[in-house]
This record gives structure tokens, C-alpha cells and sequence, in this order.
């Protein structure tokens, strides 16, 4: 009895911080980039612009368009969720912020490179890392004169956060469409500065306290509805898969170039963790083994009308538009998730939860060295 009752004692002084406290060292969240991880960023800044803002994007997880690119959560909300903390707010969202546990400053179509004349990305990754240097100076004056306030984030947590990265798809797109460039040419021109800029996002982070800084790679944009349909691609050009060949290889060729900069980086910033997040290999498997996920659609949009792939350029996911001559309301698929790719371009509630399991589990974070579970424990997704 006595020792029994000692082992029991034992067992719940050890175990009981961990389940009353759930502990993780991340109190914060600081995201940057396009509309893969877009919360409602580019909403606030020019409402009532995109596809988000109508049905049926968010059916499945909020029950109404929630200015995200899917039918329900990014990437970055199930990685709030599970480290415990509430989906962060968007930066330019004036009504109804809580800041205390981060701040999205991504914003649908911002590209690595600034607004230039060949192509539109108002909010491009300079724009957003100097409203990130405003909000943290807002923050940290506002802490100095008035104290620490429960809407805002604490001095600490410029520094304990998780800083996340992702961008360059946009980059790819604007070359592709407005510069009319072919994927070798890009390889050739843009990219060697794109993945150089991306570098040096990450160095101007560290300089403003940043330790913790995940950098996503680009996924395959070789396997998506719209790049299937919008470009041409030669019978040669498809892998086992469908995906195309050429419009794959350039964003590999990229994400190579991206980890060079980010392990050049690396060795520079000492006491940082500098984390290369390779989901183009995540996502590819969806692609190469979807039964394994639960997933039975591949190359075709849940959300979507036409062709090969359920995609078409004038009648996209909520719009009203001209199919084969007829005016058509593109709806949903009844089961997104069983579904990659929820508009063509952008990933499923589903998939992104599968993604962010994956991340999570730690297989794809590089240096391999790397753990968020170690430093949390998270809840499930
Ligand atoms: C294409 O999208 C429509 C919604 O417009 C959906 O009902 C249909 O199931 C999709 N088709 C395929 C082949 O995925």
C-alpha cells in the first residue's frame, strides 16, 4: 500500500506540470508571407479584392469566407494550434487584434521581390518586414511607457517566438505570367537573388532579436491545377505522377539555392536556430502516395470547374464566369477532404493539417537537429 501510494505520488509530481501547464517555450508566433499563410492580411488592406472574401472558401473550418485561400485553416493556424496558442492576427487587421501571442504580416500575392512595374505585390516581404520593425517598436515604447499590456505581445517574446517564412511562389508566378518567362529562364535570371533576398530577411530578423526563425521552401507548383492549366506543357513534360517536369525542377532548383543561403546564414548568426522546412517533399508524397493520407484526388481542384484538373483561369472557386460558353458558379467539391488542392492553386483545411503533422514530426526540419516537440509539448491536430 505505502509504496504503491509513493509511486503513485511519484508518478503525478512528475507528470502533473507537464498536463496541468502543457509546457512550450514558444509563447508567440511571428509569420511572414503570401497566401499561404495569409489570414486575413491582404483583406484589411483592400477589402472585398480577392476570392476569400466570398463562399465557398471556409466551409469547412470557420463556416464562412475567412479571407484565407482555403476552405478552412493555413498551415499557420494548425501550427497555432498546436502550440497551444489562438490563430494570430493579421497586422493590419485595426478591429479585434489580440497580439499577446503574435502577428501575421503575410498578405496574398506578396512576392520576395519589391513592387516593381512588371508586376502587382503591394505588400512584398521588404514591405512586411518594416511594419514588423514598426509593430515591435509600437510594442516595445507602449511596454516602456505604460507597462506590459494584455493585447500586446511581451519584450521577451520578440526574442522566445517562433518567426516563420514563406515566400517565393509569387516570384515564380509574376515571371511566368507577366514576364512571360519559361522555367529555364527563370532558373536562370531570377532566382539566384531571390533565394539571396530570402537570406537576408532571415539576418534582418536575427538583428531585431529573432532565435527561432523556420524558412519553408517552395512546394510543387509542377503538380497544381493552374500551373497545369494556365501554361502549356509538352507531352514529355509529366512525371509519374502528372506533375510537370520543367515547372518542378525550377522550384527545386530554387529551394537548393535557398538551402545554400540559409546554411551560409546559419553559420553566421550564432545561438540561433535557422531552420530549413523542406514541404516541397511533404507535399510532392501527397502527390506520389495520396491513399497514404487519406486523400483520393491528386492534380484536380475540389473547388473548381473543367478540364483535366477541375480549373479554369475565368471561372475560378466562387466566381461566376464562362465555361465552355455557358455562365457557371463555380461551387465546391462535397468532400474537400479527401482533396490536395482546394482552388487550383491552394492547399485543402486537410492538407494543410497533414503538412503541419508532418513538419511537426520533425522528419523535414533542417538541421535535422532540430525539434519543436523537444521544446513543446503540442497539443494534437
Ligand atoms: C470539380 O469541382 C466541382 C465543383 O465545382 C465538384 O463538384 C467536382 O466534384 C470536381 N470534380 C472533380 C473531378 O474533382
Amino acid at each position: 500500500m505505502g509504496s504503491r501510494f509513493f509511486l503513485q505520488a511519484l508518478v503525478l509530481t512528475a507528470l502533473l506540470p507537464v498536463i496541468a501547464y502543457g509546457k512550450c517555450d514558444f509563447p508567440a508566433i511571428f509569420n511572414f508571407g503570401d497566401s499561404n499563410s495569409d489570414t486575413g492580411g491582404w483583406h484589411f488592406a483592400f477589402p472585398y479584392q480577392m476570392l476569400p472574401d466570398n463562399a465557398p472558401y471556409g466551409r469547412t473550418f470557420f463556416g464562412q469566407p475567412s479571407y484565407r485561400y482555403s476552405d478552412g485553416r493555413l498551415s499557420v493556424d494548425f501550427l497555432a494550434q498546436a502550440l497551444g496558442l489562438p490563430f494570430i492576427s493579421p497586422f493590419l487587421q485595426s478591429v479585434g487584434s489580440r497580439f499577446e501571442q503574435g502577428a501575421n504580416f503575410a498578405a496574398s500575392g506578396a512576392s520576395v521581390r519589391p513592387t516593381s512595374t512588371d508586376f502587382n505585390a503591394p505588400i512584398s516581404l521588404t514591405v512586411q518586414l518594416n511594419q514588423f520593425k514598426v509593430f515591435k517598436q509600437q510594442v516595445l515604447d507602449t511596454i516602456s511607457s505604460h507597462g506590459s499590456l494584455n493585447y500586446l505581445p511581451s519584450a521577451d517574446s520578440f526574442k522566445t517566438g517562433i518567426y516563420t517564412i514563406e515566400i517565393g511562389g509569387n516570384d515564380f508566378d509574376n515571371a511566368y505570367r507577366s514576364l512571360k518567362l519559361s522555367p529555364l529562364q527563370v532558373k536562370q535570371t531570377i532566382l539566384p537573388k531571390l533565394a539571396k533576398s530570402v537570406g537576408g530577411a532571415v539576418q534582418e530578423l536575427y538583428n531585431e532579436g529573432a532565435r527561432t526563425i523556420l524558412v519553408k521552401d517552395v512546394g510543387p507548383q509542377g503538380c497544381g491545377p493552374f500551373w497545369l492549366t494556365y501554361f502549356s506543357h509538352a507531352p514529355t513534360d509529366f512525371d509519374q505522377h502528372g506533375c510537370s517536369i520543367s515547372y518542378n525542377d525550377a522550384v527545386q532548383f530554387y529551394n537548393t539555392q535557398l538551402r545554400e543561403q540559409l546554411s551560409l546564414v546559419r553559420k553566421q548568426l550564432p545561438g540561433a536556430d535557422i531552420v530549413y522546412v523542406s514541404q516541397y517533399d511533404i507535399i510532392y508524397d501527397f502527390f506520389a502516395n495520396p491513399s497514404k493520407y487519406g486523400f483520393k484526388a491528386t492534380t484536380q481542384s475540389c473547388c473548381g470547374v473543367g478540364g483535366k484538373y477541375n480549373f479554369t483561369w475565368a471561372a475560378q472557386c466562387g466566381l461566376t464566369g464562362p465555361v465552355n460558353g455557358k455562365s457557371v458558379t463555380v461551387g465546391s467539391c462535397s468532400d474537400p477532404a479527401s482533396y490536395i488542392i482546394w482552388d487550383g492553386i491552394h492547399l485543402t483545411d486537410q492538407a494543410n493539417r497533414v503538412l503541419t503533422q508532418q513538419i511537426l514530426g520533425g522528419k523535414y526540419f533542417e538541421p535535422s537537429t532540430f525539434s519543436i516537440t523537444s521544446r513543446c509539448q503540442t497539443q494534437p491536430i
